[in-house]
């Protein structure tokens, strides 16, 4: 079930019953399907039809299995002059305010360190005088508030009632761990109440002026990913990945999925490509060679930069001691510094 399949069966809704010209999908100014929950605000084009118009919408869906619950709103402006153009998008894509490029770290397998990628990447922009933001989306395994040091900390609301994001190392950090009564606390979020929980991230948080907000995206290609393809604007994504066969062949679902959403992929990382012996300083290649640059050439995409393995990163996980930050001369925080020049390069 597709917003699209929706929108097709509102195109076929007739008013002419309540005196208006237009068919109930000219009417749509945003729609959403989470789950099996459909949200549908209307441009309300005469008062006193509210009723009918939910009625027409339930109506409308009425024959579609995937759809079991209906929300109406009507907004708060008059429908536009011009026609709404029948075929467009229907959901509408918003910016973050203040943020200038909103830069997602995902992967399609777990475990591959887009964790420790994003920390690192956010201080490396920072590092290079950028003004960062950290926005940890992983719900279900929030895992920034222990890699940034911030284990046992706790968010505020404002005056305002925005969310107010921690500051450590010069970037602003938000999780949903920072959140939590506990950190035991299970996240059980579905649908509605995750997007509603994302947004809040995005939209209700007092970031301010940033040049970059990096996010770190759960594994795979789910809700969240798609509940922010389809909400928010991104400057693009970074796909991570290790060099063994099964991390490419998740890593190519997850570069589709950005694709069919229209994410730009910005580049791919190679992490844990090799290891420097720290005796003789030989490179050996663990888990093989080539095989991302191979990739990432049949992709047509870049490669942003390749880290090494350093029992370092994982030992300074755990510390809450990034490693731009702990061994800023390392070659692991070397790599990260060049990938954060080539984002920037990118994207200004
Ligand atoms: N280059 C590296 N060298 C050594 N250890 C690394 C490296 N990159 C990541 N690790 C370690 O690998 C583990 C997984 O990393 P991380 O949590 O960043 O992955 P993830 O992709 O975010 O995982 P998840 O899918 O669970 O969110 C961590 O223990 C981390 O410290
Ligand atoms: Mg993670």
């Amino acid at each position: 079930m597709a917003v699209k399949d929706i929108m097709d069966a509102f195109r076929g809704t007739d008013l002419s019953d309540l005196g208006i010209r237009e068919n109930l999908a000219q009417l749509v100014k945003d729609i959403k399907l989470i789950g099996e929950e459909l949200e549908v605000v209307l441009y309300l084009p005469k008062p006193g039809i509210e009723g009918f118009l939910k009625d027409k919408v339930r109506e409308a869906v009425s024959g579609l299995r995937d759809v079991k619950d209906v929300k109406v709103r009507f907004a708060d402006s008059p429908p536009p002059k011009q026609e709404i153009p029948v075929g467009q998008p229907a959901f509408t894509r918003r910016p973050v305010p203040g943020v200038r490029h909103l830069v997602a770290v995902g992967s399609g397998k777990g475990g591959v360190g887009k964790s420790t990628v994003a920390v690192n990447l956010a201080l490396a922009l920072r590092n290079l005088g950028y003004r960062v933001g950290l926005l940890d989306a992983d719900i279900y395994g929030p895992s920034v508030p222990t890699l940034m040091g911030l284990k046992g900390e706790r968010v505020r609301v404002s005056e305002r009632n925005k969310l107010v994001p921690l500051e450590k190392f010069g970037i602003k950090v938000l999780s949903i761990g920072l959140m939590l009564p506990s950190e035991d606390t299970p996240v059980i979020w579905r649908g509605p109440m995750l997007m509603k929980a994302l947004t809040q991230f995005l939209f209700d948080t007092e970031w301010g002026e940033l040049d970059y907000l990096v996010l770190d995206l759960p594994p795979g290609t789910g809700d969240v990913q798609l509940t922010l393809a389809q909400n928010v604007e991104m400057a693009g994504a970074i796909v991570v990945t290790t060099p063994q066969d099964v991390a490419l062949a998740d890593v190519r679902k997850a570069t589709s999925m950005f694709k069919e959403v229209n994410v730009p992929v910005i580049g791919v990382i190679e992490n844990m490509a090799y290891f420097t012996c720290p005796e003789t300083g030989n490179r050996y290649y663990i888990f093989g060679k080539g095989r991302v640059a191979e990739f990432a050439a049949s992709y047509n995409l870049k490669i942003l930069g390749s880290i090494p393995i350093d029992p370092e990163v994982a030992e300074r996980s755990d510390t809450g001691e990034p490693v731009v930050i702990s061994h800023p001369d390392s070659e692991v925080a070397r790599a990260f510094v060049g990938i954060a020049k080539m984002v920037a390069q990118n994207l200004g």
